[in-house]
């Protein structure tokens, strides 16, 4: 009989603290905690993330083992995110996977935190066909990825400066809104007009290459001048503000990935990272597939955040090749696919 392999895979790049357990391919259990302490911060304090992290692994890890009802006695490898991220972070998740491999006399797996993010598609069906192209947007990163196979990517594209996750977050600061500011962004929008106002579209040197600083200059400015008109501007405008914020980042998103269809004539679109949460971006998203005749990918929003459930599917194609690491590896915050 064929012997199973049962993986758990934690995740602690950045400011949530997930453990998931994969068998043969089907995750079973995905437990994620949120990090509340850098709500009013405007954005993730490493050291309190690190703490925090401490506080969460041990409860993430046995909530995970006992919603799939695996014992850790039955697991075939730990896998754990190696990078990028924070360092102290990633140093929670890499030294409790190789204290626990260790103590269990059982292999690690190191998965890179990107790659998981693409190959989230792989959790649910439908799952793409090779080749496609990934946008991976999340609050550190914003790339167009070739995926080749499920191991054998290209990052095509990518952020110059600040990812598309940034650009929300950045903004929601400027309007005293609390942090993570990607959703709330998201739930203002919904109820404003996306062309109410325009923001600049700054573009890179390379056409599928982004940059965001400049928009969020462009914002910066635009507030700063109608502050000055009328002080209760942004009260009297939010949702219009957030609603045409929003238009413009998926704007210059969707851009920059229709090029990158066209020039690698590839029809599998998909979408991955935190960003991809967006409700703007999905609709965008799926009206651009219907004109262009793309099969387009999104993931449950369970897998569009960071969570393990991601790292266990990645981990799982490593062990199916032998792809194990050595108990002496370091996590790297940063880390080219
Ligand atoms: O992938 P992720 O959880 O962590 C990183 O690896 O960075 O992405 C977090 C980012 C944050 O910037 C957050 O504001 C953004 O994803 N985000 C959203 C939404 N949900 C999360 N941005 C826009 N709309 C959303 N619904
Ligand atoms: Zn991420």
């Amino acid at each position: 009989m064929k012997q199973s392999v049962t993986i758990l895979a934690i995740e602690s790049s950045c400011d949530d603290t997930s453990a998931a357990i994969l068998r043969d391919g089907e995750v079973l259990s995905n437990i994620t905690a949120n990090q509340e302490v850098h709500r009013d911060y405007g954005g993730v304090v490493p050291e309190l993330a690190s703490r925090a992290h401490q506080q969460h692994i041990v409860p993430v890890v046995s909530k995970a083992l006992k919603k799939a009802g695996v014992s850790k006695h039955d697991l075939s490898a730990v896998a754990f995110t190696l990078g990028p991220g924070l360092i102290g972070s990633l140093l929670v998740g890499v030294s409790f996977g190789k204290g626990l491999a260790l103590s269990l006399n059982i292999p690690i797996i190191t998965v890179h935190h990107m790659k998981a993010h693409v190959l989230a598609h792989f959790i649910d069906e439908p799952k793409p066909s090779f080749p496609f192209l990934c946008l991976t947007v999340s609050g550190g990163h914003t790339q167009i990825v070739l995926v080749k196979d499920h191991l054998d990517m290209e990052v095509v594209g990518e952020t110059i400066d600040d990812a598309a996750g940034e650009a929300f977050d950045k903004t929601a600061k400027m309007l005293s809104l609390s942090y993570p500011g990607g959703p709330i962004i998201d739930k203002l929008a919904k109820e404003g007009n996306p062309l109410a106002f325009k923001f600049a579209e700054p573009k890179a040197h390379q056409p599928l290459d982004f940059s965001f600083s400049g928009l969020k200059t462009s914002i910066l400015y635009n507030l700063r001048k109608e502050k000055e008109k009328d002080p209760d501007f942004v009260t009297k405008n939010l949702p219009d503000i957030c609603a045409s914020v929003q238009h413009t980042i998926i704007k210059i998103l969707m851009k920059r990935l229709t090029l990158a269809a066209k020039q690698y004539d590839i029809n599998d679109i998909a979408i991955a990272g935190g960003v991809s949460a967006n409700s703007g971006l999905r609709k965008t998203l799926m009206e651009a597939g219907e004109k262009h005749g793309w099969k387009v990918y999104i993931p449950q929003f369970q897998y569009c955040t960071d969570n393990a459930g991601m790292i266990a599917m990645t981990a799982y194609y490593q062990y199916l090749k032998g792809d194990f690491a050595s108990f002496d590896v370091a996590p790297k915050s940063r880390f080219k696919i």
